[in-house]
């Protein structure tokens, strides 16, 4: 058995198949990423994240009416309860803001009084958890620093609703647009690590509110999400291009990896990055920042010439959220907003068709051996 199993291993599941999907793919000829058969990219120029949201959870984009209603639900839903503001006022200024939404959905979880879903609640769940999560993210963020939570122009998009309540002010239409495409590229990726986890957690028959929590939790760790504001800490540190490729340069030179680079799937690059570069470079230009973008352009040269290596998704997202004034802190957690439509995705897929996802380790340890008394030990 254990030759069976050695021959399966893969360190870190790299390139193993752990599932089929008709959610999403990456094209193996283009390296182009794609939500049910249509390219996430050309989606962020001719989509709003609404229908996303209905593409990935019910799998087919919305016919007018049907965008009318999933807009006019997540509007409706988007109010959280008095009880999570009072959990929510509990929580300092100082913690995560990504445990901000773990517990935030965790809790969400303790006030549904039903204890095992039908796909179909499932689904308005997930409605229901995409719609709450801005505002509970930052009725967190505001109060906890003694400031009021913003009201919100309601005939807004999803992505510039949660720009007012992040800057109190309503965004301009191009502000609108460049989360909205950021909304839309981060929302599915198919087996990554917290989809894989989502997906886990599913599968032993926990509810959505579990797996979602799963999900985030996984979520925020550098390797994954959390590289978007390792990224932006990283370029903020450079006070030219010049200086940026001194710093990469002594960095590589230690073998320190930078974030924002590298993929485990894509091998050539990331079509992801080239919509968020072209995005904050508008946005550099409007903004008249135009050093931030050149030290991040150099970043990305240096680490292409010296490693091979190209930018992910996260590198010049984090640039642009910097342009439109949004707190780094806040960077990961706007990749939850968007992924929970993946994760919700999954889970459904999951739950439509499951069995329990359990897979084998390599023992690696001592043989079986008896178990000394105490004070033999
Ligand atoms: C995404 C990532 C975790 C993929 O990891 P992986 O498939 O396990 O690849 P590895 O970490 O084994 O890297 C393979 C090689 O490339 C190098 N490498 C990969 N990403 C690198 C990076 N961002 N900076 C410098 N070197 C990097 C590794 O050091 C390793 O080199 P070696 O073979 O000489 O030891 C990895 O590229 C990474 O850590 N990137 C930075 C974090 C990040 O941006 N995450 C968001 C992903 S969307």
């Amino acid at each position: 058995m254990s030759t069976m199993l050695q021959e399966k291993f893969a360190k870190g599941l790299e390139d193993v198949i752990a599932g089929t999907t008709t959610i999403c793919s990456i094209n193996p000829e283009n390296e182009a990423l794609i939500y049910r058969g249509y390219g996430a990219v050309e989606l962020s120029e001719k989509a709003i994240f609404e229908e996303v949201i209905h593409l990935l959870i019910e799998g087919k984009l919305p016919k007018k009416r049907e965008l009318k209603r999933v807009s006019r639900l997540l509007v409706q839903e988007r109010k959280v309860s008095k009880d999570l503001i009072k959990v929510l006022r509990k929580i300092p200024s100082t913690a995560s803001p990504m445990d901000v939404l773990r517990t935030s959905v965790s809790f969400m979880g303790t006030l549904d009084e039903n204890r095992a879903f039908t796909i179909e609640e499932t689904k308005q769940i997930a409605y229901s958890i995409i719609a709450k999560l801005p505002l509970a993210l930052m009725s967190w963020y505001h109060l906890s620093r003694n400031k009021e939570v913003p009201k919100v122009n309601k005939k807004l998009t999803f992505g510039g609703r949660f720009l007012q309540l992040v800057t109190n002010k309503e965004p301009e239409a191009f502000e609108e647009r460049v989360i909205n495409a950021s909304l839309i590229l981060y929302a599915e990726h198919e087996l990554n690590a917290s989809t894989f986890c989502a997906r886990v957690t599913a599968s032993t028959l926990s509810d959505i509110y579990s797996a979602i929590t799963s999900g985030i939790g996984t979520l925020k760790g550098s390797l994954h999400g959390g590289a978007n504001e390792a990224a932006m800490e990283l370029i903020l540190k450079f006070s030219s291009p010049d200086d940026a490729e001194r710093g990469i340069m002594d960095m590589l030179n230690r073998k320190e990896k930078i974030m924002g680079f590298g993929h485990r799937v894509y091998k050539k690059k990331d079509g992801r990055s080239d919509v968020m570069k072209k995005h904050s470079l508008q946005l550099a230009e409007k903004l008249g920042q135009k050093k931030l973008f050149d030290i991040a352009e150099k970043i990305e040269h240096i680490v292409k010439e010296k490693k091979g290596l190209f930018p992910n998704a996260d590198f010049y997202s984090a640039v642009a959220y910097y342009l439109l004034n949004i707190p780094i802190p806040l960077y990961t957690p706007i990749f939850v907003l968007s992924r929970t439509a993946g994760w919700s995705a999954h889970i459904i897929e999951q739950l439509s068709d499951n069995r329990l996802i359990r897979p084998r380790a390599i023992y690696e340890g001592p043989p079986q051996r008896d178990v000394p008394a105490i004070e033999r030990r």
